[in-house]
């Protein structure tokens, strides 16, 4: 029986994705190096490689000894502010990983491939909703490894029977369950939780935005959502050999007020949250245009801002 190669499988995301795949009676197979992902965040009787996506020879064997004939790949680092900071890791660590893994595909004949793209591809584009066809123009180093990862991507199915798609995720929020919730603390329901966790007043930043009011507007996916999204990209990338990008995402978006009042419901009490100054690179608003997914892959989100603040 043939397979499916995960890698970044004991992450975030990469969790849920491995969860989705066996409910789907498909086989999974887990590459991670554990730099951010926890082993026990796998499911029991999961495979799980330890190596990183640099190892080209750890790669090739992974691929040729679990007879895989497709790879999920999530593992990258995915922190925009860190991006800034540390561009050059970002490069190296996120195109050094991508490029690995076609190689080690091309050598062993493995030509399916769903990968783990961004939003943050689009930059900060002046409407909403963003279709795929929204020119990207990233704005972080963080956005343009992602986008240069999907041209490294078509560059080699241009000369190869590869069969690809790459997932944009809009904001991946919530969990499936308690333990395999997202603990890396960069988006907001996490950030709101920490500081309500060390009793400090969640904020809110930027509350003069062109919106109804006045805080930026994101589009929320539920990650269980998100991870069923990657069972149907991967089926359809073993129909026929194909090429093909798509937003992940609500298509609704929500204001950071009304995420506030989301969890105040959930917790039973108010967040008090505070109005501070607006970031830098917050743009008003980023909603998907899902109407391509629905269509092709016959996906859509299900679950609510109320399951994705749930703890
Ligand atoms: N979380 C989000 O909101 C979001 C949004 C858009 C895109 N993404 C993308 O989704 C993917 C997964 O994100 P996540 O939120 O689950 O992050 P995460 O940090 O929880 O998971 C990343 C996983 O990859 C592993 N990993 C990292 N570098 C590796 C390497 N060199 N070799 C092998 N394994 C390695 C980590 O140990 C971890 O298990 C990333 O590609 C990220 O860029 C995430």
């Amino acid at each position: 029986m043939s397979g499916w190669l995960v890698t970044g499988g004991a992450g975030y995301i990469g969790a849920h994705v491995v969860r989705s795949l066996r409910t789907a009676g498909e086989r999974v197979v887990v590459l991670d190096d554990l730099s951010t992902g926890v082993r026990a965040r796998l499911p029991e009787g999961v495979v799980c490689v330890e190596a990183s996506v640099h190892d080209l020879p750890a790669l090739t064997k992974a691929l040729g000894e679990h007879s895989i004939d497709g790879v999920i790949h999530l593992a990258a680092k995915k922190a925009v502010a860190e991006s800034v900071a540390e561009p050059i890791r970002y490069y190296r660590e996120n195109i050094g990983g991508i490029t690995t893994l076609l190689e080690a595909m091309a050598d062993t004949g493995v030509t399916c491939l769903v990968y783990s793209s961004s939003a943050a591809v689009y930059g900060e584009p002046p409407w909403s909703p963003i279709s795929e066809d929204t020119p990207a123009a990233p704005k972080s180093p963080y956005g343009e490894t992602k986008l240069i990862g999907e041209w490294a991507i078509r560059a080699a199915a241009a000369i190869s029977e590869l069969s690809w798609v790459s997932l944009r995720y809009f904001n991946v929020a919530g969990a499936s369950e308690p333990g395999l919730a997202d603990t890396s603390a960069n988006n907001l329901i996490p950030m709101v939780y920490a500081a309500l966790d060390s009793g400090e007043n969640p904020e809110v930043f930027g509350t003069d935005y062109p919106t109804p009011d006045g805080s930026c507007i994101r589009d929320y996916v539920h990650v269980a959502d998100l991870a069923e999204a990657h069972v149907r990209a991967a089926q359809y990338t073993r129909q026929a050999q194909r090429g093909d990008v798509f937003n992940v995402g609500t298509g609704t978006g929500a204001s950071v007020w009304e995420v506030m009042a989301a969890i105040s419901e959930q917790i039973g009490r108010d967040v008090d949250a505070v109005a501070s100054r607006r970031r830098a690179g917050d743009p008003p608003e980023l909603v998907a245009s899902v109407d391509r997914i629905a269509g092709v892959l016959g996906w859509q989100a299900t679950r609510t801002l109320a399951d994705m603040v749930r703890r």
